[in-house]
Formats: C-alpha cells, sequence, structure tokens
C-alpha cells in the first residue's frame, strides 16, 4: 500500500542544493545561513517525535545534498549510504552529543559529520545544578503535596532535605560541562569538588583553590578540590555525584549495582549526560531500598521510556531530556548545525577550535566561511581553518 508522504515546509524552493532538517528548529538564524549558501530547506513537520530509518530515506530521496539530524535518529551505514547515494556529503547532528551517529559509516560513505560543542555548557551544567537542588530539598514531592491539596499547615518535619553548603560535590567527567556544574555548586553552595577524570581539570582545580583563597580571606571556611584516580573513590567521598561522561563502550552502566551500592546512603546521584551511562534497574532497585538516596535524572537508558518502577518512587526527580532546553542554547545548536552543513557544501574548510563558536552566533556579522565543528574531518582530509588565516 502506497504511504502519503512526510510532510515538509519549503525554504527557497529554487535553491541549488538540497538541504533537509528532520524537525523543525528553534530560531531562523540557521535557515538564513542555509538559504546565504543557496540552499533549497525542507524541514520536515511531519507529527511524530521520532522518525525512522525509513522515514528519513524517504525523506533523503534520490537528491540530497546535505542533511541536519537529531539525537533520537539512527544515523548508521543505510542512511549514510542513502545520503551518499543521493549525492549527498555534509550530516550534522543537532546535539554536542552524537552517540546515535555511526561516524566511521559515515566516513565510509564521505559524508562529513557535524556536531553542536560549546553552545550547552552552562545551559546543560544549570539544569544539572537545578536537578541537584530538586533533589536535595525535595522540590517536586513538595510541590505534588501543595496541588494534591494535602498542605494543612508548617510542620517541624515536613519534607527535610539536605543541606548542600560545605558538602561534597563528586564529578565523573571533568570536561566541560562537568567543570561549569562543579563551578556552579562551588560558588553557588561552597561545596567541596572531588572529581575523576582521565585528564586533568586545570581550570577547575584553580578556580577552587582561588575561591578557597577568597573564603578564607573573609573569615570564612576554604573550600577544597580533590582529584582522585578511581571512580569508586568518587562514589565513596561525595554527598552529591553528577555525571558528565561521554557515553561509550566504556561507560555504559558506568554505575551499577555494586557501585550505587558504595555511595552514602543519603547521596544524591544526577544525570544530565546520557541514559545508559546507568544501569536502570539497578538504579531503582537501589532507589526502593534506600529511601533517602536521591537520583535526578535528565536522560534515560531505554529514553523516551523509563524502566519499571521509576515514576513510581518519591525520591527520584525526573525530566524529559531538557539539559540543553534554553532558548539562546538551542538557536546556538541549530545555528551550528546548519553552519556544518552549509560550510561543507560550499568547500570551506573547518574552524580551528570547535570550544570557542562564539563567532558563529554573533547575530551582527556574517559567521565565518567554515564549518564550525567537523568530527570526522580529519579521517575525511578536511581543511582546517588555522588561526593564522582568520
Ligand atoms: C546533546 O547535545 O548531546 C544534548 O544531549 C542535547 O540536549
Amino acid at each position: 500500500m502506497a504511504t502519503s508522504p512526510l510532510s515538509v515546509e519549503v525554504h527557497n524552493p529554487y535553491g541549488r542544493f538540497r538541504v533537509i532538517s528532520t524537525k523543525p528548529m528553534p530560531g531562523s538564524r540557521w535557515i538564513n545561513i542555509l538559504v546565504d549558501a543557496g540552499c533549497r530547506v525542507e524541514v520536515c513537520t511531519e507529527k511524530k517525535t521520532i522518525l525512522s530509518v525509513a522515514d528519513i530515506k524517504e525523506l533523503i530521496g534520490s537528491k540530497c545534498d546535505g542533511v541536519i539530524g537529531q539525537l533520537t535518529e539512527d544515523w548508521g551505514d543505510e542512511l549514510f549510504a542513502a545520503l551518499k547515494a543521493a549525492g549527498g556529503h555534509a550530516f550534522s547532528n543537532m546535539a554536542v552529543g552524537y552517540n546515535n551517529v555511526n561516524v566511521e559509516a559515515a566516513t565510509r560513505n564521505g559524508v562529513a559529520v557535524g556536531n553542536t560543542p560549546g553552545v550547552l555548557t552552562e545551559t546543560t551544567a544549570e539544569l544539572a545544578a537545578a536537578l541537584t537542588l530538586a533533589a536535595a530539598r525535595r522540590v517536586v514531592e513538595a510541590d505534588s503535596f501543595m496541588r494534591a491539596g494535602k498542605y494543612d499547615g508548617w510542620l517541624p518535619t515536613l519534607f527535610i532535605g539536605n543541606l548542600l553548603k560545605g558538602q561534597t560535590v563528586g564529578i565523573i567527567g571533568a570536561g566541560r560541562i562537568g567543570s561549569a556544574y562543579a563551578r556552579m555548586m562551588v560558588e553557588g553552595f561552597k561545596m567541596n569538588v572531588v572529581y575523576y577524570d582521565l585528564y586533568q581539570a586545570t581550570r577547575l582545580e584553580k578556580f577552587v583553590t582561588a575561591y578557597g583563597k577568597f573564603l578564607e580571606s573573609q573569615g570564612e571556611s576554604p573550600v577544597t578540590w580533590k582529584r582522585v584516580s578511581t571512580v569508586e573513590d568518587v562514589l565513596r567521598l561525595a554527598d552529591v555525584v553528577s555525571l558528565h561522561p561521554v557515553l561509550d563502550k566504556t561507560t555504559y552502566h558506568l554505575i551499577n549495582k555494586d557501585r550505587l551500592a558504595l555511595m552514602k546512603k543519603t547521596a544524591i546521584i544526577v544525570n544530565a549526560s546520557r541514559g545508559p551511562i546507568i544501569d536502570e534497574v539497578a538504579l531503582v532497585q537501589h532507589l526502593q531500598a534506600n529511601p533517602e538516596f536521591r537520583a535526578a535524572l535528565d536522560v534515560f537508558e531505554d529514553e523516551p521510556y523509563m524502566k519499571p518502577g521509576l515514576s513510581d518512587l518519591p525520591n527520584a526527580v525526573v525530566v524529559p531530556h531538557i539539559a540543553s532546553a534554553s532558548k539562546w542554547t538551542r538557536e546556538g545548536m541549530a545555528t551550528l548545525a546548519a553552519a556544518n552543513v552549509a560550510g561543507k557544501l560550499k568547500g570551506c574548510p573547518v574552524w580551528h577550535d570547535a570550544n570557542n563558536v562564539m563567532p558563529f552566533l554573533d547575530e551582527s556579522s556574517k559567521p565565518p566561511a567554515a564549518s564550525p565543528s567537523i568530527v570526522n574531518a580529519k579521517n575525511l582530509g578536511l581543511k582546517i581553518l588555522t588561526a593564522a588565516k582568520l
């Protein structure tokens, strides 16, 4: 039976390159970037949250130069082969993470893979901080209690939670987002830091040291940092543990039953990275057995689903993968994804510093003639725009 085509909204119908965005994205700058690069832009407006591989193949059709895709889509061999067959060679995820993308398959098919670093850092760290506070002070439980009309007067024992000040925040993965979150917890709540990362987080260490000295100069207790050599050390020492590693074979189920058992009975675990970092079944069991233990999750192992039992637990705070959902960040992500595709289609080099993408986001000037971040640039032999040529 023939199916009706997926609905699309078309911008610049006579553009010479055909670019698909599998979802409408916030803002309009991203569309302008593609139109200025001579693209006909087709935005899929189908009312279906997650597009299947078959849906995306249908969108690609027989002629497609580039695609902007989403982290919910399975970008493997099948889609990259379809894109190559349609004459395409540019793809960008609208996300900094790209565990949904088989980069090797893309490279094999000659397709550049872009991502969107540098605009999510503070926004994601802020949501991790919000989750931490919500869990520590039982904000969601208390809100439900109010809405249910159960509040009949102040009580000394009502919704007692954890004070963060002076406690220890543990960071697993102290890269950009992990370090930004740590700084917020140090500066905002005067927490001490313990972290595990393969690399030394020098800037974070310097910040905590300097802030500790400032507090001392004001007659307050200093804050401290400690880098430890195992994940287990963080779990044993911290009152709050926030997870910020990338998801790969080495971090899949990094937090499992045995490691949860090492944590303090009143600890809080926060995850705004990727769901499969935690064995969610083990977490549900741990939360059931330890009512004083709390979890605050933005991401889930089988997204969009939660493991059975999780949604019934009052000691879990759950939100639908919204860590990057600030207007500025989401518009920035769309802009960077479009600039990745436009840059590749125009034959521009790749930007020299994916961590410093602000020139692409400044609305008052033209974006640089480059793709901001192509993760397989080296393997595809793409030129890098060196600082000297700026
Ligand atoms: C990303 O960009 O990887 C985030 O998970 C989106 O929120």
